[in-house]
Protein backbone atom coordinates (compact mmCIF):
# COMPACT_ATOMS: atom_id res chain seq x y z
CA UNK A 1 0.00 0.00 0.00
CA UNK A 2 2.45 2.71 -1.09
CA UNK A 3 -0.17 5.75 -2.35
CA UNK A 4 -3.72 6.09 -0.31
CA UNK A 5 -6.16 9.04 -0.46
CA UNK A 6 -7.58 10.27 2.98
CA UNK A 7 -10.93 11.85 2.59
CA UNK A 8 -11.48 14.64 5.33
CA UNK A 9 -7.99 14.61 5.88
CA UNK A 10 -7.94 18.36 6.97
CA UNK A 11 -10.19 17.59 9.45
CA UNK A 12 -9.73 16.76 12.96
CA UNK A 13 -9.75 12.62 13.13
CA UNK A 14 -8.40 13.02 9.14
CA UNK A 15 -5.60 15.07 9.87
CA UNK A 16 -4.35 13.52 12.95
CA UNK A 17 -4.36 10.17 10.63
CA UNK A 18 -2.07 12.35 8.21
CA UNK A 19 0.29 12.72 11.00
CA UNK A 20 -0.14 9.14 12.22
CA UNK A 21 0.55 7.69 8.65
CA UNK A 22 3.56 9.98 8.07
CA UNK A 23 5.25 9.10 11.68
CA UNK A 24 5.00 5.56 11.45
CA UNK A 25 4.83 3.94 7.88
CA UNK A 26 7.85 5.60 5.64
CA UNK A 27 6.88 4.33 2.48
CA UNK A 28 3.61 5.72 2.01
CA UNK A 29 2.36 8.62 0.46
CA UNK A 30 -1.01 10.49 0.53
CA UNK A 31 -3.44 12.71 -1.25
CA UNK A 32 -5.57 14.51 0.82
CA UNK A 33 -8.88 15.12 -0.92
CA UNK A 34 -10.72 17.81 1.21
CA UNK A 35 -13.19 20.12 0.74
CA UNK A 36 -11.98 22.93 3.24
CA UNK A 37 -15.17 23.28 4.69
CA UNK A 38 -15.57 25.31 8.01
CA UNK A 39 -14.34 22.60 9.58
CA UNK A 40 -11.36 21.69 7.11
CA UNK A 41 -7.92 23.52 8.06
CA UNK A 42 -4.55 23.67 5.72
CA UNK A 43 -3.01 24.68 9.17
CA UNK A 44 -3.63 20.89 10.34
CA UNK A 45 -1.81 19.69 7.87
CA UNK A 46 1.57 22.16 8.09
CA UNK A 47 4.44 20.76 8.47
CA UNK A 48 4.62 17.59 7.22
CA UNK A 49 6.30 16.74 4.01
CA UNK A 50 5.76 18.03 1.14
CA UNK A 51 7.07 15.28 -0.72
CA UNK A 52 5.03 12.68 1.08
CA UNK A 53 1.54 14.81 1.54
CA UNK A 54 -0.25 15.96 -1.12
CA UNK A 55 -3.81 18.18 -0.76
CA UNK A 56 -6.09 17.64 -3.47
CA UNK A 57 -8.79 20.81 -2.48
CA UNK A 58 -12.14 19.58 -3.85
CA UNK A 59 -15.55 17.88 -2.93
CA UNK A 60 -16.25 13.65 -3.03
CA UNK A 61 -19.14 14.51 -4.78
CA UNK A 62 -17.47 15.34 -7.67
CA UNK A 63 -17.63 12.15 -9.64
CA UNK A 64 -14.95 13.06 -12.10
CA UNK A 65 -12.30 14.50 -9.82
CA UNK A 66 -12.42 11.43 -7.86
CA UNK A 67 -12.18 9.13 -10.67
CA UNK A 68 -9.19 10.98 -11.78
CA UNK A 69 -7.53 10.50 -8.31
CA UNK A 70 -8.93 6.84 -7.48
CA UNK A 71 -7.38 5.42 -10.85
CA UNK A 72 -4.20 5.94 -9.18
CA UNK A 73 -4.46 5.28 -5.62
CA UNK A 74 -4.15 1.66 -4.14
CA UNK A 75 -6.14 2.52 -1.41
CA UNK A 76 -9.43 5.21 0.18
CA UNK A 77 -9.78 6.16 3.91
CA UNK A 78 -12.68 7.97 3.89
CA UNK A 79 -13.25 10.06 6.95
CA UNK A 80 -14.82 13.00 4.90
CA UNK A 81 -17.92 13.76 6.51
CA UNK A 82 -20.42 16.66 7.77
CA UNK A 83 -19.68 15.22 11.69
CA UNK A 84 -21.67 17.40 14.08
CA UNK A 85 -25.02 16.68 15.37
CA UNK A 86 -26.39 20.14 16.22
CA UNK A 87 -25.73 21.19 12.49
CA UNK A 88 -27.57 18.56 11.08
CA UNK A 89 -30.50 19.83 13.08
CA UNK A 90 -30.52 22.94 12.00
CA UNK A 91 -29.47 22.13 8.24
CA UNK A 92 -29.37 18.21 6.95
CA UNK A 93 -29.13 19.30 3.51
CA UNK A 94 -25.13 19.33 3.31
CA UNK A 95 -25.53 15.74 5.08
CA UNK A 96 -26.79 14.20 2.43
CA UNK A 97 -25.00 15.36 -0.18
CA UNK A 98 -21.51 14.95 1.57
CA UNK A 99 -22.30 11.83 3.77
CA UNK A 100 -24.37 9.69 1.57
CA UNK A 101 -23.97 11.04 -2.44
CA UNK A 102 -20.05 11.81 -1.37
CA UNK A 103 -19.79 8.28 -0.06
CA UNK A 104 -21.75 6.49 -3.09
CA UNK A 105 -19.47 8.83 -5.83
CA UNK A 106 -16.44 7.55 -3.91
CA UNK A 107 -17.40 3.64 -3.53
CA UNK A 108 -18.48 3.84 -7.11
CA UNK A 109 -14.82 5.19 -8.34
CA UNK A 110 -12.81 2.26 -6.20
CA UNK A 111 -15.50 -0.32 -7.86
CA UNK A 112 -14.26 0.54 -10.98
CA UNK A 113 -10.44 0.35 -10.54
CA UNK A 114 -10.63 -2.21 -8.10
CA UNK A 115 -9.16 0.10 -5.18
CA UNK A 116 -8.97 -0.89 -1.62
CA UNK A 117 -11.89 1.40 0.26
CA UNK A 118 -12.04 1.74 4.34
CA UNK A 119 -15.41 3.45 5.54
CA UNK A 120 -14.66 5.89 8.79
CA UNK A 121 -18.30 5.68 10.33
CA UNK A 122 -19.75 5.83 14.16
CA UNK A 123 -21.30 4.66 16.80
CA UNK A 124 -24.23 6.74 16.68
CA UNK A 125 -25.33 4.44 14.27
CA UNK A 126 -26.33 1.97 16.60
CA UNK A 127 -29.06 4.73 18.39
CA UNK A 128 -28.53 5.35 21.86
CA UNK A 129 -28.29 2.46 25.12
CA UNK A 130 -30.14 3.10 28.87
CA UNK A 131 -27.87 4.50 30.98
CA UNK A 132 -26.70 2.35 33.68
CA UNK A 133 -28.81 4.12 36.48
CA UNK A 134 -31.93 3.36 34.55
CA UNK A 135 -31.58 -0.33 34.36
CA UNK A 136 -33.32 -3.04 36.84
CA UNK A 137 -30.72 -3.54 39.15
CA UNK A 138 -28.52 -0.60 39.00
CA UNK A 139 -24.99 -0.41 39.38
CA UNK A 140 -24.57 -4.31 38.59
CA UNK A 141 -22.82 -5.40 35.56
CA UNK A 142 -21.50 -3.28 32.77
CA UNK A 143 -24.97 -2.80 30.90
CA UNK A 144 -25.29 -3.47 27.23
CA UNK A 145 -23.09 -2.33 24.62
CA UNK A 146 -22.69 -1.65 21.21
CA UNK A 147 -21.28 -4.73 19.41
CA UNK A 148 -20.98 -5.36 15.39
CA UNK A 149 -24.31 -7.19 15.68
CA UNK A 150 -26.41 -3.86 16.91
CA UNK A 151 -29.02 -2.92 15.35
CA UNK A 152 -29.03 0.38 13.22
CA UNK A 153 -31.69 3.03 14.57
CA UNK A 154 -29.87 6.05 14.59
CA UNK A 155 -31.45 9.21 15.49
CA UNK A 156 -29.94 12.36 14.30
CA UNK A 157 -29.86 13.26 10.37
CA UNK A 158 -26.25 13.10 11.11
CA UNK A 159 -26.13 10.09 12.16
CA UNK A 160 -29.20 8.59 9.75
CA UNK A 161 -27.01 9.89 6.85
CA UNK A 162 -23.78 7.74 8.31
CA UNK A 163 -25.89 4.76 8.94
CA UNK A 164 -26.81 5.63 4.96
CA UNK A 165 -23.71 5.74 4.01
CA UNK A 166 -22.34 2.25 5.97
CA UNK A 167 -25.40 0.33 4.09
CA UNK A 168 -24.46 1.39 0.79
CA UNK A 169 -20.54 0.13 1.45
CA UNK A 170 -22.40 -3.09 2.86
CA UNK A 171 -24.38 -3.73 -0.29
CA UNK A 172 -21.24 -2.41 -2.63
CA UNK A 173 -19.02 -5.18 -0.89
CA UNK A 174 -21.92 -7.67 -1.48
CA UNK A 175 -23.68 -7.23 -5.19
CA UNK A 176 -20.18 -5.83 -6.09
CA UNK A 177 -17.29 -7.28 -4.54
CA UNK A 178 -15.82 -4.10 -3.37
CA UNK A 179 -13.10 -4.46 -1.27
CA UNK A 180 -14.13 -2.33 1.65
CA UNK A 181 -14.09 -2.41 5.53
CA UNK A 182 -15.81 -0.30 8.10
CA UNK A 183 -15.16 1.06 11.37
CA UNK A 184 -17.55 2.22 13.62
CA UNK A 185 -15.66 4.48 16.56
CA UNK A 186 -16.96 6.17 19.35
CA UNK A 187 -15.92 9.91 20.74
CA UNK A 188 -12.71 11.43 20.24
CA UNK A 189 -11.03 13.67 21.76
CA UNK A 190 -7.53 15.21 21.37
CA UNK A 191 -6.04 18.12 19.04
CA UNK A 192 -6.81 19.94 16.50
CA UNK A 193 -11.05 19.10 16.74
CA UNK A 194 -12.75 21.63 15.98
CA UNK A 195 -14.15 24.04 18.67
CA UNK A 196 -18.05 23.11 18.30
CA UNK A 197 -17.41 19.65 19.68
CA UNK A 198 -18.04 19.38 23.21
CA UNK A 199 -14.40 18.81 24.72
CA UNK A 200 -12.96 21.89 22.96
CA UNK A 201 -15.90 24.10 22.94
CA UNK A 202 -16.09 24.07 26.72
CA UNK A 203 -11.63 24.31 26.88
CA UNK A 204 -11.67 26.98 24.59
CA UNK A 205 -14.90 29.18 26.42
CA UNK A 206 -13.08 28.71 29.79
CA UNK A 207 -9.48 30.35 27.99
CA UNK A 208 -12.09 33.30 26.71
CA UNK A 209 -13.89 33.80 30.04
CA UNK A 210 -17.37 32.56 28.94
CA UNK A 211 -19.01 29.73 31.07
CA UNK A 212 -18.89 26.28 29.76
CA UNK A 213 -22.24 24.79 28.74
CA UNK A 214 -23.69 21.48 29.43
CA UNK A 215 -26.84 20.22 27.59
CA UNK A 216 -29.86 18.99 29.38
CA UNK A 217 -28.98 17.31 32.63
CA UNK A 218 -25.43 16.75 31.61
CA UNK A 219 -25.52 12.77 32.36
CA UNK A 220 -25.22 11.30 29.41
CA UNK A 221 -23.03 9.09 28.10
CA UNK A 222 -20.21 9.39 25.72
CA UNK A 223 -17.85 7.15 25.68
CA UNK A 224 -14.16 8.44 24.91
CA UNK A 225 -11.38 7.26 22.70
CA UNK A 226 -7.91 9.58 22.45
CA UNK A 227 -7.50 10.12 18.19
CA UNK A 228 -4.50 9.01 18.04
CA UNK A 229 -5.71 5.29 19.02
CA UNK A 230 -8.62 5.09 16.89
CA UNK A 231 -5.75 6.38 13.72
CA UNK A 232 -4.00 3.01 14.70
CA UNK A 233 -7.39 1.08 14.78
CA UNK A 234 -8.01 2.10 11.11
CA UNK A 235 -4.47 1.62 10.24
CA UNK A 236 -4.91 -2.02 11.27
CA UNK A 237 -8.34 -2.61 10.18
CA UNK A 238 -6.68 -0.84 6.71
CA UNK A 239 -3.53 -3.19 6.96
CA UNK A 240 -5.43 -6.46 8.13
CA UNK A 241 -8.79 -6.46 8.31
CA UNK A 242 -11.02 -8.95 6.34
CA UNK A 243 -12.56 -7.37 3.35
CA UNK A 244 -16.57 -7.07 4.14
CA UNK A 245 -16.03 -6.70 8.08
CA UNK A 246 -17.26 -4.13 10.41
CA UNK A 247 -15.21 -3.18 13.45
CA UNK A 248 -15.92 -1.08 16.12
CA UNK A 249 -13.13 0.80 18.05
CA UNK A 250 -13.73 1.32 21.47
CA UNK A 251 -11.37 2.14 24.49
CA UNK A 252 -13.63 1.65 27.66
CA UNK A 253 -14.13 5.46 28.28
CA UNK A 254 -17.60 5.93 29.33
CA UNK A 255 -17.76 9.56 30.99
CA UNK A 256 -20.93 11.63 31.82
CA UNK A 257 -20.29 14.82 30.43
CA UNK A 258 -20.72 16.48 33.46
CA UNK A 259 -17.76 14.11 34.90
CA UNK A 260 -15.66 15.29 31.86
CA UNK A 261 -16.50 19.19 32.20
CA UNK A 262 -16.08 18.68 36.15
CA UNK A 263 -12.59 16.98 34.71
CA UNK A 264 -11.85 20.05 32.66
CA UNK A 265 -12.81 22.53 34.96
CA UNK A 266 -10.63 21.17 37.77
CA UNK A 267 -7.74 20.56 35.13
CA UNK A 268 -7.84 24.49 34.41
CA UNK A 269 -8.00 25.55 37.80
CA UNK A 270 -11.95 26.59 38.05
CA UNK A 271 -14.30 25.79 40.12
CA UNK A 272 -16.35 22.71 39.73
CA UNK A 273 -19.65 24.43 39.55
CA UNK A 274 -18.53 27.27 37.04
CA UNK A 275 -20.71 25.74 34.30
CA UNK A 276 -24.36 26.84 32.86
CA UNK A 277 -26.86 24.05 32.07
CA UNK A 278 -28.60 24.93 28.78
CA UNK A 279 -31.44 23.65 26.85
CA UNK A 280 -30.69 20.14 25.70
CA UNK A 281 -29.94 18.95 22.19
CA UNK A 282 -33.15 17.44 20.52
CA UNK A 283 -33.64 13.80 20.23
CA UNK A 284 -30.02 13.23 22.51
CA UNK A 285 -28.65 10.20 22.33
CA UNK A 286 -28.57 8.73 25.98
CA UNK A 287 -25.39 6.69 26.00
CA UNK A 288 -23.22 5.04 23.73
CA UNK A 289 -20.88 2.11 24.84
CA UNK A 290 -18.32 -0.18 22.43
CA UNK A 291 -17.34 -3.54 22.73
CA UNK A 292 -14.09 -3.48 20.70
CA UNK A 293 -13.26 -7.06 21.46
CA UNK A 294 -13.46 -8.66 17.91
CA UNK A 295 -10.39 -5.55 17.10
CA UNK A 296 -9.03 -6.67 20.16
CA UNK A 297 -8.91 -10.25 19.98
CA UNK A 298 -8.62 -10.51 15.69
CA UNK A 299 -6.49 -8.22 14.62
CA UNK A 300 -4.38 -7.51 18.03
CA UNK A 301 -5.19 -3.80 18.52
CA UNK A 302 -5.09 -2.44 21.91
CA UNK A 303 -5.32 1.21 23.42
CA UNK A 304 -2.09 2.82 24.65
CA UNK A 305 -4.22 6.37 25.54
CA UNK A 306 -5.65 4.47 28.72
CA UNK A 307 -5.23 7.33 31.23
CA UNK A 308 -8.17 9.72 30.39
CA UNK A 309 -7.36 12.68 32.62
CA UNK A 310 -3.32 12.88 31.35
CA UNK A 311 -5.17 12.35 27.60
CA UNK A 312 -7.25 15.74 28.39
CA UNK A 313 -4.53 17.54 30.02
CA UNK A 314 -2.23 17.15 26.74
CA UNK A 315 -5.59 18.75 25.05
CA UNK A 316 -6.37 21.58 26.96
CA UNK A 317 -2.24 22.38 26.63
CA UNK A 318 -3.04 22.24 23.04
CA UNK A 319 -5.69 24.81 22.88
CA UNK A 320 -3.62 26.91 25.36
CA UNK A 321 -0.28 26.65 23.30
CA UNK A 322 -2.56 27.10 19.68
CA UNK A 323 -4.86 30.02 20.22
CA UNK A 324 -4.01 31.04 17.15
CA UNK A 325 -5.65 27.98 15.66
CA UNK A 326 -8.91 28.44 17.11
CA UNK A 327 -9.46 32.47 18.46
CA UNK A 328 -10.58 33.87 15.05
CA UNK A 329 -13.79 31.32 15.26
CA UNK A 330 -14.84 31.40 18.63
CA UNK A 331 -17.53 34.84 18.41
CA UNK A 332 -18.75 33.14 15.62
CA UNK A 333 -19.30 29.74 16.97
CA UNK A 334 -20.77 31.19 19.91
CA UNK A 335 -22.94 33.15 18.65
CA UNK A 336 -24.48 30.58 16.47
CA UNK A 337 -25.07 28.02 19.90
CA UNK A 338 -26.72 31.69 21.39
CA UNK A 339 -29.25 31.68 18.13
CA UNK A 340 -30.09 28.35 19.47
CA UNK A 341 -30.43 28.93 23.06
CA UNK A 342 -27.46 26.63 23.80
P1 LIG B 1 -14.50 17.11 10.95
O1 LIG B 1 -15.80 17.81 10.78
O2 LIG B 1 -13.51 17.65 11.91
O3 LIG B 1 -13.76 17.00 9.53
C1 LIG B 1 -14.43 16.69 8.36
C2 LIG B 1 -13.53 16.99 7.17
O4 LIG B 1 -14.21 16.61 5.98
C3 LIG B 1 -13.18 18.48 7.04
O5 LIG B 1 -11.82 18.64 6.76
C4 LIG B 1 -14.03 18.94 5.86
O6 LIG B 1 -13.46 20.01 5.14
C5 LIG B 1 -14.09 17.67 5.02
N1 LIG B 1 -15.28 17.63 4.13
C6 LIG B 1 -16.57 17.88 4.47
N2 LIG B 1 -17.35 17.76 3.38
C7 LIG B 1 -16.54 17.41 2.35
C8 LIG B 1 -16.76 17.12 0.98
N3 LIG B 1 -18.00 17.17 0.43
N4 LIG B 1 -15.71 16.77 0.21
C9 LIG B 1 -14.46 16.72 0.73
N5 LIG B 1 -14.17 17.01 2.02
C10 LIG B 1 -15.22 17.33 2.83
O7 LIG B 1 -14.89 15.61 11.29
P2 LIG B 1 -14.17 14.56 12.27
O8 LIG B 1 -14.70 14.73 13.63
O9 LIG B 1 -12.72 14.59 12.02
O10 LIG B 1 -14.78 13.19 11.70
C11 LIG B 1 -14.16 12.53 10.59
C12 LIG B 1 -14.91 11.25 10.29
O11 LIG B 1 -14.89 10.41 11.43
C13 LIG B 1 -16.39 11.46 9.94
O12 LIG B 1 -16.72 10.55 8.91
C14 LIG B 1 -17.12 11.11 11.22
O13 LIG B 1 -18.41 10.62 10.94
C15 LIG B 1 -16.22 10.02 11.78
N6 LIG B 1 -16.24 9.86 13.24
C16 LIG B 1 -16.03 10.94 14.04
C17 LIG B 1 -15.99 10.76 15.42
C18 LIG B 1 -15.70 11.92 16.36
O14 LIG B 1 -15.71 11.74 17.58
N7 LIG B 1 -15.43 13.13 15.88
C19 LIG B 1 -16.16 9.48 15.95
C20 LIG B 1 -16.41 8.41 15.09
C21 LIG B 1 -16.43 8.61 13.72
O1 LIG C 1 -19.95 8.93 18.93
C1 LIG C 1 -19.23 9.41 17.84
C2 LIG C 1 -19.68 10.81 17.47
O2 LIG C 1 -19.16 11.68 18.48
C3 LIG C 1 -19.22 11.24 16.09
O3 LIG C 1 -19.85 10.44 15.13
C4 LIG C 1 -19.56 12.72 15.83
O4 LIG C 1 -19.02 13.12 14.58
C5 LIG C 1 -18.95 13.54 16.93
O5 LIG C 1 -19.31 14.92 16.76
C6 LIG C 1 -19.44 13.04 18.29
O6 LIG C 1 -20.88 13.28 18.43
P1 LIG C 1 -21.52 13.84 19.80
O7 LIG C 1 -22.81 14.46 19.44
O8 LIG C 1 -21.49 12.80 20.85
O9 LIG C 1 -20.38 14.95 20.15
P2 LIG C 1 -20.46 16.45 20.69
O10 LIG C 1 -19.06 16.87 20.94
O11 LIG C 1 -21.31 17.32 19.85
O12 LIG C 1 -21.19 16.28 22.10
C7 LIG C 1 -20.73 15.37 23.08
C8 LIG C 1 -21.73 15.38 24.23
O13 LIG C 1 -21.68 16.64 24.91
C9 LIG C 1 -23.18 15.20 23.78
O14 LIG C 1 -23.86 14.42 24.74
C10 LIG C 1 -23.75 16.62 23.76
C11 LIG C 1 -22.98 17.29 24.88
N1 LIG C 1 -22.70 18.74 24.72
C12 LIG C 1 -22.17 19.19 23.55
C13 LIG C 1 -21.84 20.51 23.37
C14 LIG C 1 -21.28 21.04 22.07
C15 LIG C 1 -22.88 19.61 25.80
O15 LIG C 1 -23.34 19.21 26.89
N2 LIG C 1 -22.53 20.92 25.64
C16 LIG C 1 -22.02 21.42 24.47
O16 LIG C 1 -21.73 22.62 24.41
Amino acid sequence: MKNIIVTGGAGFIGSNFVHYVVNNHPEVNITVLDKLTYAGNRANLAGLPADRVNLVVGDIADAELVDKLVKNADAVVHYAAESHNDNSLIDPSPFIQTNIIGTYTLIEACRKYGVRFHHVSTDEVYGDLPLREDLPGRGEGEGEKFTPESRYQPSSPYSSSKASSDLLVRAWVRSFGLKATISNCSNNYGPYQHIEKFIPRQITNILSGIKPKLYGTGKNVRDWIHTNDHSRAVWTILTKGKIGETYLIGADGEKNNKEVLELILQEMGQPKDAYEMVKDRPGHDLRYAIDSSKLRSELGWEPKFTNFEDGLQDTINWYKDNESWWKDEKAEVEAKYANNGQ
